[in-house]
């Protein structure tokens, strides 16, 4: 990676907690700032002075467009380690050509401001040609994993993710990595992958945050219109009624993949992509619940295209 730009501060609200300054009756935290980094250089440098000082490292990878799932992440992420990372990055390699890459939200002054909030140590905002310099041609894929689910509706979409987690990786090489379980099949890739390629970092998730209606929060829900975002709980209802089966005894993946759908029935303007019980570990069908299972499913609402899923079961 090129260096290119260093390290700068951006400031943030002070924290109150225990420990620092006292102001009258607060305590005031000694400020931490979170530092903006453009080159892989500078994250290393960073990092290697936090490993140095004995300081464990958390890394949350996202594209930006940060919504309160993001920030609840970093939130669990920073408890988990003296260190915080963060790195807004849109991947082009991720998305299919007919796919959103060009319009996915980037509010980068408004995101700073939120990851600042959530507690981030260094930001990391890498250039394209930062991530992918000329004559870059490594790809990373976890075969089998990556062509079922989302991988079977977004070809290629997987090595993408893959491919963009393990550089980021290798510049941050933190303790532990940070995924929601909100993109439960990319997580399970990347677990995959770190488990295949002996990679020394764990990997944790974080639950699926929700609207208050129960709408998973995802960037893409901005491009939901009034109409689109009311019918768009249909995903989440239908999980719902999906686990209540469960709870009450079903065990017949047909009848659940049923259940879902009755309830899109009442949704016209959800279209589906699947409705899918899987095993969580293989991602592949099972035809009654046995073992833990990924009940996973994707539509299209209006201009949005939305999944959700929960997990279920022992492991
Ligand atoms: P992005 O969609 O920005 O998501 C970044 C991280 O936030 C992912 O681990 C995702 O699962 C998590 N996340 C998103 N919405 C969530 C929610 N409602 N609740 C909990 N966690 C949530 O996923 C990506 O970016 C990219 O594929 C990336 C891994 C960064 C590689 O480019």
């Amino acid at each position: 990676m090129n260096s290119g730009m260093g390290v700068r501060p951006v400031p943030r609200r002070t924290e109150v907690g225990s420990g620092g300054r006292r102001t009258g009756r607060l305590r005031v935290a000694p400020t931490r700032r979170l530092v903006l980094a453009r080159s892989g250089a500078a994250v290393r440098r960073a990092c290697d002075g936090w490993r140095r000082a004995g300081d464990p490292i958390a890394f949350v990878p996202t594209m930006g467009a940060i919504h309160e799932g993001h920030q609840e992440l970093m939130r669990r992420a920073r408890s988990s380690a003296g260190r915080l990372v963060v790195s807004v990055f849109v991947n082009p390699l991720q998305f299919g050509p007919n796919e959103d890459f060009r319009r996915y939200p980037r509010p980068r002054a408004r995101d700073r401001r939120l990851i600042a909030a959530a507690g981030a140590d260094l930001l990391w905002e890498p250039r394209v040609t930062d991530v992918y310099p000329a004559g870059d041609s490594t790809r990373v894929r976890v075969a089998g994993l990556d062509e079922v689910l989302e991988g079977a509706s977004r070809p290629g979409h997987f090595a993408g993710v893959t491919t963009v987690v393990l550089k980021l990786l290798n510049v941050v090489q933190p303790d532990v990595l940070w995924l929601g379980q909100k993109d439960a099949q990319q997580a399970r890739l990347i677990e995959q992958m770190v488990e295949d390629l002996f990679l020394p970092v764990r990997v944790r998730r974080g639950p699926t945050v929700r609207e208050p209606d129960g709408l998973a929060r995802s960037s893409r829900n901005a491009y939901l219109d009034t109409e689109a975002r009311r019918q768009a709980v249909a995903l989440s209802l239908g999980l719902s009624e999906a686990r209540r089966a469960l709870e009450r005894g079903e065990r017949s993946a047909a009848a659940l993949r049923r259940i879902v759908r009755n309830v899109w029935k009442r949704y016209p303007r959800v279209r589906e992509d699947y409705v899918a019980v899987v095993d969580a570990s293989s991602l592949q069908p099972v035809s009654s619940v046995r073992r833990r299972v990924l009940v996973a499913v994707a539509a299209r609402v209006g201009p949005a295209r939305l999944i959700d899923n929960f997990e279920w079961g022992a492991r």
